[in-house]
C-alpha cells in the first residue's frame, strides 16, 4: 500500500513515517525544505502545500492508495496572531490535498486535535465541536472540508502528543521538563489543565489498524489517565531519576495566555477500542519508552 505523509519533517510525521516504513507500507513522505527524517530508505518529497498545482503535480506523480496529513500550523498562539497563514496552512492546503486525492481516489486521512472541542473533557467523537481558539476552529474548518468530501476517510484526533526525540525534530513537552531539570532549572507547571496524552507511537499503531479494518469514520487516539501537565513533569523526574523538587505547581492563571485553552479537555478512545482493538500505552510506560 503506498501511503502519502505530509508533514513528514514535523513531531509526528517523522515516527510515523519511520513506523510505516517498517511496516513494510510504501512511504512517500512530505514537508517543505529539506528531509530531516532519519531513514535514507524513505522516499521524501519538498513541497509547498499552499500551492495548488504542486499539490496537484505531487499526488497525480505519487498515485498514492492513502493520504495521512498531519502538516499544519500547529501552535495555537502562532494561529492567533496571524490568521490569515493559519487559515491558508491548515485549512486551504488541506482543500488542495482533497482536490487532488479525489483524481486519484486515495483514502484520506486527516489528523485533527482535541482543540476542536471546547471544556468538558474528555470528549467522544460525537461531542459538539466549541473552539476556544483560532487554532482549533482552523482545524474545524479542515474537518468539516474532509467529511464532506466524497473520498474514503477518517479524522483522526490526538491529544498533548509526546514521544522520543531525536535531532532535527521539535522536541515535545517530556523533553521540555527533562531539559530544565537536568541543568538544575526550576520549572513552573500547571496543576488545574487536565489532558489525555497520547504517547506517539500510539497514533502509528492506530493508523496502522485503521488501514487493516479499512472503515470510515472519526477516531479518538489518546492516552487513557486524564492528568495535569504538573503529573506530567512529576512522571518524567521519576523516570528519568531527576530531582522532582524543582518543578513548582503553579496554577494556569499565572501565565497570561495569549489564546484560550480549555481547563478540562482530553480525550475518550472507547470507539477506538472497541472498532479497532487500539491499545494505548501507559503515561509512565510511555514516558520510560521516549527516553529508553
Ligand atoms: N503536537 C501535539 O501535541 C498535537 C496534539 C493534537 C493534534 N496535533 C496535530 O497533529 C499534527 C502534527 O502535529 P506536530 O506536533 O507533529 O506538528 P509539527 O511538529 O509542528 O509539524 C508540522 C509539520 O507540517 C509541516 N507543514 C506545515 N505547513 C506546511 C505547508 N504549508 N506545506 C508543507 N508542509 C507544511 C511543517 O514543515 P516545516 O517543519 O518545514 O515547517 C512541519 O514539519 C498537526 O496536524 C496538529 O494539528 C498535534
Amino acid at each position: 500500500m503506498k501511503v502519502l505523509i505530509t508533514g513528514a519533517n514535523g513531531f509526528l510525521g517523522q515516527h510515523l513515517s519511520m513506523y510505516m516504513q517498517n511496516k513494510a507500507y510504501s512511504v512517500i513522505a512530505v514537508s517543505r525544505g529539506i528531509k530531516r527524517i532519519p531513514n535514507a530508505d524513505i522516499v521524501y518529497h519538498s513541497v509547498e502545500l499552499t500551492d495548488q498545482q504542486a499539490v496537484s503535480s505531487l499526488i497525480n506523480l505519487v498515485q498514492p492508495d492513502v493520504i495521512i496529513h498531519t502538516a499544519a500550523m500547529s501552535k495555537p498562539d502562532e494561529c492567533h496572531l496571524n490568521r490569515e497563514a493559519c487559515t491558508l496552512h491548515n485549512v486551504t492546503a488541506t482543500e488542495w490535498l482533497l482536490e487532488a486525492a479525489a483524481n486519484v481516489a486515495a483514502r484520506f486521512i486527516y489528523i485533527s486535535t482535541d482543540f476542536i472541542f471546547g471544556e468538558g473533557g474528555p470528549h467522544a467523537e460525537t461531542a459538539t465541536p466549541d473552539p476556544l481558539n483560532f487554532y482549533g476552529q482552523s482545524k474545524w474548518m479542515a474537518e468539516k472540508l474532509v467529511r464532506s468530501s466524497r473520498l474514503n476517510q477518517n479524522i483522526i484526533r490526538p491529544v498533548f502528543i509526546y514521544g522520543a526525540h531525536w535531532e532535527g525534530m521539535r522536541p515535545s513537552f517530556i523533553q521540555w521538563v527533562s531539559k530544565n531539570l537536568a541543568a538544575n532549572q526550576q520549572i513552573r507547571v500547571v496543576t488545574d489543565q487536565h489532558r489525555t496524552p497520547t504517547y506517539v507511537l500510539d497514533i502509528c499503531k492506530g493508523i496502522d489498524l485503521l488501514l487493516q479494518v479499512q472503515t470510515n469514520g472519526d477516531f479518538h487516539f489518546a492516552g487513557e489517565e486524564i492528568i495535569s501537565p504538573y503529573h506530567m513533569a512529576l512522571t518524567v523526574a521519576k523516570v528519568a531519576g531527576l530531582d522532582p523538587q524543582l518543578i513548582e505547581p503553579v496554577t494556569a492563571a499565572v501565565f497570561p495566555e495569549i489564546v484560550r485553552r480549555a481547563k478540562d479537555s482530553g480525550l475518550q478512545i472507547e470507539k477506538a477500542k472497541t472498532i479497532l482493538g487500539y491499545l494505548p500505552t501507559g503515561f509512565e510506560e510511555g514516558v520510560r519508552l521516549s527516553f529508553a
